[in-house]
């Protein structure tokens, strides 16, 4: 099969591309290798994809928002699934460049709707975000719990990915599946997130920033048990039976979280921190951030019921691969 998969150089998205190329699928990479973060670091992704899969891999620089520049690069390109993992990640930015979010999150996600419905394609799998649960405070989260309550300018464009891929699923039968992703981290992982923040400062001896005095708690989720699900999905497109679907869909739309199913105290996780690096944190105690939630919380019993999916990576697993990567990707070993 021949896969697009939008992010190709994000963290998640070359993971995903790996993996798929590694089954002998073709991936078709598209990735705006924007600076929100280091350029270097998604550049080094995709010489690695390249290094691995060769011709199996075909990389597009554009922005999809551009629906111009998606159908000029990908005109004679046969296009049989996507997995669409780009997007302008990161919440509290969405405070900074609300715009960032909207051309990234809402324009090019409606490109890549109208990309499926031209091309057909078997199944469009794409990225939401536990952030839509906002500050519900019913745990763990549901894939039924209300979502009208976001508290950052990021989980509205999620949410709203949400709604206007259920509306192209009702009208134009794309079966098409939303995973809401819960704090994913592991070996080439975003340098904005609080993982490699504090992995990068314990080792340098600096104060790492403790949200909320600490009091937080996060459903942290390994970036194979992610790939894994992401997979798995993609290979069971939903029916269009008109039965109800996870997330209360008619159409062929359904909804899932993707977590571990075990919030970590903030805490904890600087323990196993400390205990992967062999040194010390230093605690810099700080109020809550503005569009922050206290604690996420993944109920995965929908997409372990209809996939199979469980994840089974614990971080006393997780951080220390994710560390001795850190280490090795910086030339600190
Ligand atoms: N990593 C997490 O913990 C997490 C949690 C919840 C949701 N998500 C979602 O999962 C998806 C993947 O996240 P990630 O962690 O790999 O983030 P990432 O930032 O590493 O990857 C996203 C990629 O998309 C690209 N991109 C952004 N806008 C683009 C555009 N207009 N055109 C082309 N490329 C564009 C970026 O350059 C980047 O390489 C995103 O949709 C994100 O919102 C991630």
């Amino acid at each position: 099969m021949t896969i697009l998969v939008t992010g190709a150089a994000g963290f998640i998205g070359m993971h995903v591309a790996d993996r798929l190329m590694g089954q002998g699928h073709a991936v078709v990479g598209i990735d705006n290798l924007n600076d929100y973060y280091p350029v270097a670091l998604k550049r080094a992704r995709l010489d690695l994809l390249r290094e691995r899969h060769g011709r199996l891999f075909t990389f597009h620089e554009l922005d999809f928002a551009d629906m111009g520049a998606v159908q000029a690069a990908l005109t004679d390109q046969v296009i049989e699934a996507i997995v669409h993992l780009g997007a302008q990640a990161g919440v509290r930015y969405s405070l900074l460049n609300p715009h960032a979010y909207v051309r990234s999150n809402l324009a090019g996600h409606v490109n890549m709707l109208e990309l499926a419905r031209d091309r057909h394609v078997r199944h469009l799998v794409y990225a939401s975000s536990s952030s839509v649960y906002g500050g519900n405070e019913s745990l763990p989260f549901r894939v039924e719990d209300r979502v009208d309550h976001p508290v950052s300018l990021y989980a509205a464009t999620k949410r709203a990915d949400e709604l206007m891929s259920e509306t192209y699923a009702h009208l134009f039968r794309i079966p098409m599946t939303g995973l809401r992703f819960f704090t994913v981290y592991g070996p080439w992982g975003r340098p904005d997130m609080a993982m490699w923040i504090f992995t990068s400062k314990i080792l340098a001896g600096e104060p790492i920033p403790v949200f909320n005095h600490g009091r937080m708690q996060r459903d942290f989720t390994y970036i194979d048990d992610i790939v894994e699900g992401i997979i798995g999905c993609l290979d069971h497109p939903p029916a269009d039976d008109g039965a109800l679907k996870a997330g209360g869909s008619r159409a062929p739309h359904r909804l899932y979280n993707i977590g571990n199913n075990r919030p970590e105290e903030l805490m904890h996780l600087i323990a196993v921190l400390e205990e992967a690096i062999g040194r010390k944190a230093q605690l810099d105690f700080q109020p809550m951030q503005p569009g922050d939630v206290h604690a996420t919380y993944a109920d995965i019993s929908a997409i372990a019921r209809d996939i199979g999916f469980s994840a089974s990576t614990a971080i006393e697993i997780g951080v220390p691969r994710f560390v001795q990567w850190y280490r090795r990707y910086n030339d600190l070993d």
